[in-house]
């Protein structure tokens, strides 16, 4: 099979400087680093300029680029390189409609806008030009590994896998279960239980073989993988919450869902079966080290251990929870308490796909969270009564390396032995907001400052383990 991105350039060595967060809580700048690529794409070596060879690696590489021009990427003077994004929740077919209808609780905006649109990913022509574009979009915002919820259609959330792998983009993808025929309308729901089981059982395998051909035909393909994907506990019958728990196992499967989201969310499980959301997740063996639960704000001491004791990670998605969470995700007490987290755009209940927004947006809430938000509440009492905020540093260590954690993934910094997934920022775009006229040159400010203020024309290029795939110059 012949992908599009297999006709993409690929480079052997990169000279420049790079921001990265391999620690949480604080960033580094390596200047004019030298990074060199195996022939798989993955960081070989780190070479900073006083390590011993550095002149003599530079003058090889700046050789070897000679004999084959664009083997060496050299990055110009206002170009920065930062770790390719992870976005750990999507909803792909909800992108036509971003930014619509927000203003609707989370149940009727599903029920009544979103299980609608979703149903359209029945046919596949559809499903492939809005995945494609999705998955574009989301490349040229520097985010080169997404998990993507498909739609309850096999062939929809087929036709996703194929599209990430088309655009060049490192995915992992579910077919979403919902299969209640007491929850969920009779034009979008999986026809029964055994149905939804075997359509998951189906796209696992499918994804396997497409992920094994890619591998074998290009050492750079950047892998496809999919997800078992229960939409959430209010969706599912318990046949197949159990079922989707056994067969995640049987395959070492990722699995994603929706866990402790909001008011109304939070409260289903409780009622059905006397504990938490978590707890009833964990019941069915779908907590886990490859587990990946999207918003998780109402979690207490109990699900907040569970999480970390299962391994299971949170998909922190603040733009989505300003609307749909009634309240703020509590980032920072689960961090400290050991569980992983990493960010999501959550396309479409988060109205932007780019990761930049929510890189903001994770900053504010949790100094609202910190602080309250009702001046008519004495200060005292305002805010959570914890430290709770984050610094811009954490919020993109949330967005690489903590996306790269709860995806058990070698990716989000530059370090030996991970991807070269990289996005070349160029702070010195005319009539973009940037500019700054070179007065604050601190490489904290720079950094904050790009993640702050950083606009899609910034972003020059974008590459996915060593293999370019958004050239603007
Ligand atoms: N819970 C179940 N499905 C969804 C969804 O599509 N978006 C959000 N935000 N929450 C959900
Ligand atoms: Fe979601």
């Amino acid at each position: 099979m012949s992908i599009a991105s297999s006709s993409h350039a690929t480079v052997r060595a990169v000279l420049g400087s790079l921001f990265h967060t391999p620690e949480y809580g604080s960033f580094e700048l390596l200047e004019r680093a030298l990074l060199e690529l195996d022939d798989a794409g993955f960081i070989e070596r780190v070479t900073l300029p006083g390590d011993a060879g550095y002149d003599e690696r530079v003058a090889a590489a700046r050789a070897a680029d000679e004999l084959d021009p664009g083997s060496l990427l050299e990055l110009t003077d206002g170009r920065y390189g930062l770790p390719g994004f992870v976005d750990l929740h999507v909803h792909a077919p909800q992108w036509p409609q971003a930014g619509v209808a927000l203003d609707e609780p989370l149940d009727v905006w599903l029920d009544q806008r979103t299980f609608p649109l979703e149903a359209r990913f029945s046919d596949p022509f559809f499903a492939h030009g809005v995945s494609l574009d999705l998955a574009e979009t989301f490349l040229s915002r520097g985010t080169t590994t997404a998990l993507y919820f498909g739609s309850a259609h096999l062939e929809g959330s087929w036709e996703l896998a194929r599209a990430c792998t088309e655009a060049g983009q490192r995915a992992v993808v579910g077919k979403v279960v919902m299969d209640d025929p007491a929850a969920n309308h009779d034009f979008y729901r999986d026809a029964s239980p055994e149905q939804a089981l075997a359509d998951t059982e189906e796209f696992l395998g499918r994804v396997a073989g497409l992920d094994r051909e890619l591998r074998a035909g290009d050492p750079r393909f950047a892998g496809v993988y999919a997800a078992v994907t229960p939409r959430f506990i209010p969706s599912c019958t318990d046949e197949v919450l159990s079922g989707l728990g056994k067969m995640a196992a049987e395959h070492g499967a990722y699995i994603q869902s929706h866990c402790n989201e909001g008011e109304w969310e939070h409260g289903v499980a409780p009622e059905r079966y006397g504990v938490s959301d978590a707890r009833a997740l964990a019941d069915f063996g779908l907590l886990g080290p490859r587990s990946v639960m999207a918003h998780c704000t109402y979690m207490d001491e109990a699900d907040t251990e569970l999480f970390r004791e299962t391994g299971t990670a949170v998909a922190h998605c603040p733009i989505s929870n300003a609307y749909f969470a009634n309240s703020a995700c509590p980032v920072r007490r689960m961090r400290e308490h050991g569980v992983k987290i990493g960010l999501g755009t959550d396309v479409s209940g988060g109205f932007s796909p780019s990761l930049y927004d929510n890189i903001r947006q994770a900053v504010m809430a949790s100094r609202m969270l910190e602080d309250g938000v009702d001046a008519l509440v004495p200060i005292e009492r305002r805010g959570a009564g914890r430290p709770s905020r984050i610094s811009v540093a954490e919020a993109l260590y949330l967005a690489t390396k903590g996306g790269a954690e709860a995806l058990s993934l070698p990716v989000g910094s530059f370090e030996v032995g991970r991807a070269f997934d990289m996005q070349v920022v160029d702070v010195r775009r005319p009539y973009a907001d940037l500019t700054g006229f070179d007065v604050f040159t601190e490489p904290g400010d720079v950094l904050a400052r790009i993640l702050y203020l950083a606009t899609p024309d910034n972003i020059r290029q974008v590459w996915v383990q060593g293999r370019q795939v958004i050239d603007r110059g």
